[in-house]
């Protein structure tokens, strides 16, 4: 079974968690990026609270080779960010797809949106996990 994994990343983070998780599940790796770098406060957690999606530019591995999608997103806001949203609107359908979503306090209030657009696309969320990142000074 191929599979990709696909994250955003604003500060490094969830890159880091990424590039992980894809050596671990022997998965090719792709990396989400807006067409502009708009910023977070307040502009983006605005658009993510609203559900917003930002344009984002061309991966450089299509989803559609592969079949199941590992999404590697942080939380801004309680929500996923708006190029993330962005991601959800290109996805391609008949996918089994799993999302991690990494904030600071291991919480979000977006598990139901999440599930919502994935079903949406015509995919099949396999699974969900919200995981707690601690900041790099936090340890
Ligand atoms: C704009 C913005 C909004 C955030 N909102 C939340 C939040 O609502 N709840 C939370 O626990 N963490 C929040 N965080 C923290 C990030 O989700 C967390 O640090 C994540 O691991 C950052 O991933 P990254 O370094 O890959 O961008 C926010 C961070 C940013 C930059």
């Amino acid at each position: 079974m191929k599979t990709l994994v696909i994250y955003y990343s604003y500060t490094g983070h969830t890159k880091e968690a990424a590039i992980e998780l894809a050596a671990k599940e022997a998965a090719d790796i792709t990396e989400v990026k807006d067409v502009r770098r708009k910023k977070a406060f307040p502009l983006g957690c605005l658009a993510a609270i609203r559900g917003k999606a930002w344009p984002i530019q061309a991966l450089d591995k299509d989803p559609a080779a592969y079949d199941r999608l590992i999404i590697l997103s942080p939380i801004w806001a309680g929500n996923p960010p708006p190029a993330v949203n962005g991601l959800f609107a290109q996805l391609p359908k008949g996918k089994k797809i799993s999302v991690k979503m990494n904030s600071a306090g291991g919480q979000s209030n977006c598990r139901e949106r999440v599930k919502k657009v994935i079903k949406l696309k015509g995919c099949v969320l396999e699974g969900y996990e919200d995981i707690r990142v601690p900041g790099k000074d936090a340890g």
